[in-house]
């Protein structure tokens, strides 16, 4: 049986030097947590067959629901509490990789999103020939040593500097033999490669990238944003459709308005169908699914609602998720009556409730030129389209 190599990803620090206030690995990083674009990255790294994650201790499902269970990353295999210190976390992942059968570990920062997946290999192929391998880059400025009040001791040889980074990749049992004399010790390493090299194991150095930095403060975040291309505005789209057929002896109700016909639409509610499709365009730009899971159509606290006061719950329903509509499209299908008379009116009360300029709500009416349903005069078709946004700028970072 081949052996098998699992990543272990330290993901239980606090991110005090960023100073949000919220642990960094949860912070967005256009429009994805910092963790979760990590682990995209070893999901494109052929050679990691497992993802182990330690999270801050206590916080494993916040973690799942935050980072993992919205962005379907398939190679998580568990996730660990971590401990109070990197090397504790690192631990507990490396002892649960090693339960699932983890031959070969690759240990890779949380905090490291911008890593090359290829860099996984290469670090591995690197450990297989030597027991241990770590990322690095040989070091560009010059580096001199300090002694008492900041008066310089001496000036270390450059050329032999390298900056280590992650991933670090290791035999398993190697690792765990030195991460467990560290802890009879109590002695506490900056990275994985430091314990290996005091139980007197070598280590390879492979080129790593520059790149690869470790966010650790909002200007890392901010040069990590540029390199990705920035956020671009944070807006969704969503579309919206409904029918509804028409009856004698119900009023014609359309965008809230009152439509002068023979015939009505039928429903459980008001049959608003030109409301509906845009609630339910707001619901699908948002994710949250579409009116029928939220007003259920056997629910008797529906019958003969105002479409329009629904609509009100829906842009509620949205803010307490952080959004607010930013524009509404809406285009009914009939073929009678005539809906030009009553575009404005329609428009005016969908954009009161909307919480929006007249002008950034858009009504349009359409026959289907005689054809299907609409065009045989049995029923009433509406599309919308609606974008959302943001409810506050300061709520996305
Ligand atoms: N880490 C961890 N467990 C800890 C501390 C750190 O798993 N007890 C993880 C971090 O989540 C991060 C990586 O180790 O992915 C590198 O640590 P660092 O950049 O120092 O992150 P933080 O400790 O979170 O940041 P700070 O030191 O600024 O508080
Ligand atoms: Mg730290």
């Amino acid at each position: 049986m081949p052996e098998r190599t699992m990543a272990v990803v330290p993901a239980a620090g606090s991110g005090s030097r960023m100073g949000s206030g919220q642990a960094k690995q949860f912070m967005p990083l256009c429009g994805a947590p910092l963790l979760t674009r990590t682990l995209w990255a070893l999901e494109r790294a052929p050679v990691v067959e497992g993802v182990v994650v330690a999270a801050p201790p206590g916080g494993e499902a916040e973690l799942r629901a935050r980072c993992l269970e919205p962005y379907g990353l398939a190679k998580v295999a568990d996730v660990v509490a971590g401990g109070a210190q990197r090397q504790d976390s690192v631990a507990a992942g490396v002892a649960r990789a090693a339960e699932l059968g983890a031959a070969w570990v690759l240990v890779h920062d949380a905090a490291r999103p911008l890593v090359r997946p290829e860099l996984f290999a290469q670090v591995l192929q690197a450990a297989r020939r030597t027991g241990a391998a770590v990322a690095a880059l040989p070091c560009q400025d010059t580096v001199k040593e300090a002694g008492e009040r900041e008066m310089v001791r001496s000036t270390l040889d450059r050329g032999r500097l390298w900056l280590v980074q992650t991933p670090q990749g290791f035999r398993v049992d190697l690792l765990l033999a030195a991460l467990a004399k560290a802890k009879e010790e109590g002695f506490y390493a900056t990275d994985e490669a430091g314990l290996m090299e005091r139980a007197g194991h070598g280590v390879k150095l492979v080129m790593g990238d520059k790149r690869n930095i470790k966010i650790t403060t909002p200007e890392d975040l901010s040069l990590a944003r540029a390199w990705l291309g920035g956020d671009g505005p944070d807006m969704r789209v969503g579309q919206g459709m409904d029918v509804h057929r028409f009856a004698p002896d119900r009023a014609l109700i359309l965008g809230g308005v009152r439509i002068d016909y023979e015939m009505g639409l039928l429903g459980h509610s008001d049959a608003d169908v030109a409301t509906h499709a845009v609630m339910d365009a707001l619901l699908a730009a948002a994710g949250l699914g579409d009116i029928g899971g939220m007003f259920p159509d056997d629910d008797p606290a529906y019958a003969g609602a105002d479409s329009l006061a629904l609509l009100e719950r829906v842009v509620e329903r949205l803010a307490a998720q952080g959004w607010r509509p930013r524009q509404v499209s809406l285009t009914c299908v009939a073929q009678k009556p005539k809906l030009a008379p009553y575009r404005q009116a329609m428009r005016r009360n969908l954009a009161a409730r909307l919480g929006l300029a007249d002008g950034l709500v858009n009504v349009a009416a359409t026959t289907s030129e005689g054809l299907g349903f609409t065009g045989r005069g049995e029923g009433i078709a509406a599309l919308a389209t609606a974008v959302i946004a943001p409810l506050a700028a300061e709520s996305r970072f």
